[in-house]
């Protein structure tokens, strides 16, 4: 088997990180018995710089064209003066828009080597292990109006307008579901049925799909605050939580916080399957930015670009044993005690990104 991934380093860390991968894949290559081709492009503020856009055209193509496209960071002070079309953001924006990424996995793991250094309680963190699953490409970051309105009278009016449709819940709760049966079986939604008339419809729709085809997997509903709440005191209550755009994006950093370093989470983006193959566009990403403060150093924490590549290989290639096999080569060598800065604490080894690299490469 041949699986087409497009590396999409982009700036800054993006880079550092991503060469990990590429020796990971230049093994896995020569010992496995499926074969990656990799192409390579660029995007962000590197994209811009040689051809005046965040991505190119032909790349977007490429992307589209790809199994998987694996994603480093874009951005950095050097772009903070160019035209907001062509900022580097722009170009994730728009590969999530023509992919249709509607699906956005953010695991939140506590490996058990960094649940003692953290400042959080240990028996809360301690072998934590929930997936929040965000609605994309709806809701009130798209919807339209959006506006702001001179009133006239010294008064200004915004107008956010939250939308969603009916398949567009029914698609994102299939992916709950889907996803909960290859882990606790658990799903709970959240959304504000009680002030939010998308609320009401997310509840009556996430019901139905359940009732339709799922009633095999455990469900509960809560109200987004009280979720935020008891995703803080008690997180391991949880298996797969799904919401929408908005309170995925806040419930998710939330549920980072847990898990400590930002350079240890991976994420995934999911669109639908392909009617004829079944297969579905995926974009892979750390959840990090580009870090211009340690940018060029070698000291970035490529974990979370790695992991990344782990939820490739499960949710793109349904290479389960491999994804498993790296995620525990990761939690290893925090075991033995190597950490990048990041992430350091007392009595541990701090190692730079190649090491820490080729160490999990090694395990
Ligand atoms: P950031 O995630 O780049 O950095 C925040 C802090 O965490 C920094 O102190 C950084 O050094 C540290 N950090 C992040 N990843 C790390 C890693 N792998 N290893 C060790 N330390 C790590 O977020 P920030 O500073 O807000 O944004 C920097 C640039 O990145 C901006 O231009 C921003 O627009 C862009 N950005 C891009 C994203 C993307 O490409 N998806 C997401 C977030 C920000
Ligand atoms: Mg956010």
């Amino acid at each position: 088997t041949t699986h087409k991934l497009l590396l999409l380093a982009g700036d800054g860390i993006g880079p550092e990180a991503m060469a990990e991968v590429k020796k990971l894949i230049a093994v896995m290559n020569k010992t496995g018995s499926v074969t990656f081709e990799t192409e390579e492009a660029l995007v962000g503020g590197c994209a811009y710089d040689a051809h005046g856009a965040a991505i190119a055209e032909a790349d977007v193509a490429r992307a589209m064209a790809a199994d998987a496209v694996l994603f480093g960071a874009v951005g950095g002070p050097k772009w903070d003066g160019v035209p907001y079309e062509v900022r580097p953001e722009a170009g994730l924006l728009r590969l999530r828009k023509d992919m249709d990424l509607f699906a956005n996995l953010r695991p939140a793991i506590c490996y058990p080597a960094l649940a003692s250094s953290s400042s959080l309680k240990q028996e809360v963190i301690e072998g934590l292990d929930i997936l929040i699953l965000r609605e994309l490409t709806g809701g009130v970051y798209f919807g339209e109006p959006k506006t702001i309105t001179d009133l006239g009278n010294g008064q200004k009016r915004a107008i956010d307008t939250q939308v969603y449709d009916t398949f567009e819940i029914e698609r994102i709760a299939g992916v709950a579901f889907e996803l909960a049966r290859t882990r606790k079986n658990h799903v709970t939604s959240m959304e504000k049925r009680n002030v939010m008339k998308s609320g009401v419809l997310w509840n009556e729709v996430v019901t139905a799909t359940h009732k339709a085809r799922y009633s095999d997997v455990k469900l509960d509903h809560m109200l987004a605050d009280a979720g935020g709440m008891q995703l803080v005191r008690w997180p391991k209550q949880f298996d797969v939580i799904v919401c929408d755009n908005l309170f995925g994006d806040m419930l998710s950093d939330v549920a980072a916080m847990l898990t400590g370093s930002l350079g240890m989470l991976p994420s995934a983006s999911l669109g639908a399957p392909d009617p004829k193959t079944g297969k579905r566009k995926a974009l892979y990403e750390p959840v990090h930015g580009s870090a211009p403060d340690i940018a060029g150093k070698g000291i970035a924490n490529p974990i979370a670009m790695i992991a990344s590549f782990a939820m490739c290989l499960r949710y793109s290639f349904e290479m389960t044993a491999e994804a498993d096999r790296l995620e525990t080569a990761i939690a290893a060598v925090l075991e033995d005690g190597l950490r990048t800065g990041d992430i350091m604490s007392d009595g541990m080894r701090q190692v730079g990104t190649t090491e820490m690299g080729e160490a999990i490469i090694a395990k």
